[in-house]
């Protein structure tokens, strides 16, 4: 898909890799629809594209609000005749053990909030619109750790994973050739650690080797262009491999593995 006069609507743009999307998007001709709650930092993002010659419109909203959601997308889908794209990028990530998580089934609810139930809402109200035009994308940002899961995560991990099966449901109902009442598609991006705010919030991986947002910002923009199922490295592939063949040994072999790593990115972090 060439980007040029493509409208794309991007969720969690006001930081991290949804920001830097955001911009290389726009750069290359798209008109993108910025999302996420703090206005501020939207604007900065929108005033740094349309200084840049690109087209930026700004919707400043908690989408883990469901009315001001649903207003979100009544809005969206006045102002664009046609929406390409919708990349479902906005996220909160919880680290924290399981046993010291047993009186806190509320970290699984507002991930879920944000992570799932937001995206599948604006999802949903965008969907009859790709079908009636006979296209539409969704992209969705989920992690490494999904395919190779990391201890610490559940509340962060259940959530995205539950939003890459709506996703693979989408293409599955909805793809296929548009005059059969298809033409709608899905790609799920499995990024690994990027420094951003959210990575950034954990200290320990202060010390940790991780992708840049603007490298992590271009898989997004690959994952518009190109359309593909998936956009992964090949350890997550092959760890997807592993958990479908052997899941007992693959968690068997990675767990003391993940002990090592944590135990080494503390020790790195207290000597910084
Ligand atoms: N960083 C990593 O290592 C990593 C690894 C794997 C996957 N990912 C995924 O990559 C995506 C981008 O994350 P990031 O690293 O760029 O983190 P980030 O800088 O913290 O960005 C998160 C974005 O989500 C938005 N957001 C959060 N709650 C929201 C709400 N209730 N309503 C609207 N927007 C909301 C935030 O904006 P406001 O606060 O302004 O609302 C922000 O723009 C996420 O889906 C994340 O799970 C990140």
């Amino acid at each position: 898909m060439t980007l040029a006069g493509r409208t794309v609507v991007i969720t969690g743009a006001s930081s991290g890799i949804g920001a830097q999307a955001a911009r290389q998007l726009a750069d290359r001709g798209a008109t993108v629809c910025l999302v996420a709650r703090r206005a501020a930092e939207l604007e900065l993002v929108g005033g740094d594209i349309r200084a840049a010659g690109g087209v930026a419109h700004l919707y400043p909203t908690d989408l883990t609000d469901s009315d001001s959601c649903d207003a979100l997308s009544r809005q969206l889908l006045a102002d664009h005749p046609v929406i390409d794209v919708l990349v479902n990028n906005a996220a909160r990530s919880i680290r924290r053990p399981i046993n010291e998580s047993t009186d806190r089934a509320h970290d699984h609810e507002r991930t879920m909030a944000i992570n799932y139930l937001a995206a599948v809402r604006l999802t949903l109200a965008l969907v009859p619109r790709f079908v009636e035009q006979g296209h539409g994308h969704v992209v969705v940002s989920s992690t490494l750790s999904t395919q190779i899961p990391i201890p610490l995560f559940s509340a962060y991990l259940a959530s995205k994973s539950a939003l890459e099966s709506f996703a693979r449901s989408l293409a599955a109902e909805l793809g296929g050739s548009s005059g059969s009442g298809g033409g709608v598609t899905s790609t799920i991006v499995y990024f690994p650690m990027v420094r951003t705010e959210m990575s950034g919030a954990t200290s320990i991986y202060s010390a940790m080797p991780m992708m840049s947002p603007a490298d992590a910002a271009g898989w997004l923009v690959r994952a518009v262009e190109k359309r593909p199922a998936r956009i992964s490295r090949r350890s997550g592939v092959l760890g997807e491999i592993a958990m479908a063949t052997v899941p007992g040994l693959t968690v068997g072999l990675t767990r003391p593995l993940f002990r090592r790593m944590d135990a080494s990115l503390k020790r790195a972090s207290s000597r910084h």
